[in-house]
């Protein structure tokens, strides 16, 4: 058998986005997956890692051990604290988010010089880069790439500088003095609220949905922390590790970061879309102020035209397809089985 020709270092592996990608990427026999985590993905995930190194990303000295035992290729940073938890420890996210990222580029730069070659890295944003005035959130409607980055929340902030540094090292490291192209290729994914039905979503804001869904499966009444009409975009799991195969497996791209999205829906509406698949469920609606108002400075929607012309981007599902197709059945097949 032939050596993998792609050494990817995944970080945040054992979390809801890791869970979906190391699974893809075990299919592919090119690829050699170096997880890294806090903690044990458990024994599923185990399966599909070819080397996983238990570690902080904020210690320099754990990313600099795993870079001289393998000779790394590609970086899918998916490590982050999101916005809920980050609130709560802000420094201790911004350590997280900004410092183990800078950690990570910076190790990537340096793995690109060693070996002549440029380091991919992938990493994902999200839409708390955006931060909209209540003027500008009742307008509704796709908001642009460039538009309304104004961020109310540690999480946003820290993705929002981490889009520019990523930009800087993959653009324009070393400008003045530096011959040759950028050590990295640097690729960002701004993902918008993400529905997984295998995993259940610990510390962000958009957990509301995905919390609706667990509960209804478990036939469970569920207290949603923000208001009916609360609207941000959506998409399911497999269309957002879709998504992310897609950017990291296009060729040289234009721009550094995308929007992705599938659909645009409320609170209400997606309790609405669940009712004729679980007749019994029961959501009450109980907003967190302070949950609330972070939300209300996100985008109803986000325009993905970029991401479709430059890589092929598609958003695949509506609601009520992700519904019948992915999340209706993958949650029923799970609590059949709890
Ligand atoms: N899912 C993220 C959060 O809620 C937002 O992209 O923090």
């Amino acid at each position: 058998m032939s050596t993998p020709s792609r050494r990817i270092l995944v970080t945040g592996a054992a979390g809801e986005i890791g869970h979906g990608l190391v699974s893809a990427f075990a299919k592919d026999p090119d690829v050699h997956v170096i997880a890294v985590d806090l903690r044990d993905p458990g024994k599923a995930i185990r399966a599909n890692l070819d080397d996983l190194h238990l570690g902080d990303i904020c210690d320099r000295s754990f990313i600099d051990h795993i870079v001289t035992l393998h000779e790394v290729t590609e970086i899918v940073h998916l490590a982050a604290l999101l916005s809920t938890r980050a609130e709560h420890v802000p420094e201790r996210a911004h350590e997280v988010n900004v410092d183990g990222t800078f950690n990570l580029l910076r190790v990537a730069a340096e793995q690109a010089q060693s070996f002549s070659r440029v380091v991919k890295f992938t990493v994902p944003s999200s839409i708390a880069v955006y931060g909209l005035s209540e003027q500008e959130k009742s307008l509704g409607g796709k908001v642009g790439l460039d538009e309304c980055l104004r961020p109310v929340t540690m999480y946003g902030a820290n993705k929002l500088y981490c889009e520019s540094l990523g930009r800087y090292y993959g653009r324009h490291y070393r400008s003045l003095t530096s011959e040759g192209p950028p050590p990295i290729d640097f690729r960002c994914l701004r993902l918008p609220g993400v529905i997984a039905a295998e995993t259940k979503p610990t510390g962000g804001t958009s957990d509301f949905v995905p919390e609706m869904i667990h509960a209804a499966a478990a036939g469970q009444p569920y207290e949603c922390f923000v208001r009916e009409e609360t609207r941000i975009p959506w998409m399911t799991m497999p269309e957002c590790v879709d998504a992310m195969l897609g950017l990291l497996e296009a060729p040289a791209l234009p721009g550094c970061v995308y929007n992705v999205s599938s659909f645009s829906a409320s609170a209400g509406e997606l309790e609405a879309a669940l009712r004729p698949h679980f007749p019994n469920l029961q959501v009450t609606y109980t907003p967190h102020a302070g949950r609330q108002a972070m939300v209300d400075t996100w985008p109803d929607d986000v325009d993905v035209t970029a991401a479709m012309r430059d890589w092929g981007y598609a958003p695949r599902w509506t609601l009520e397809q992700a519904l019948e197709h992915y999340i209706v059945p993958s949650v029923r097949r799970q609590y059949a089985s709890t």
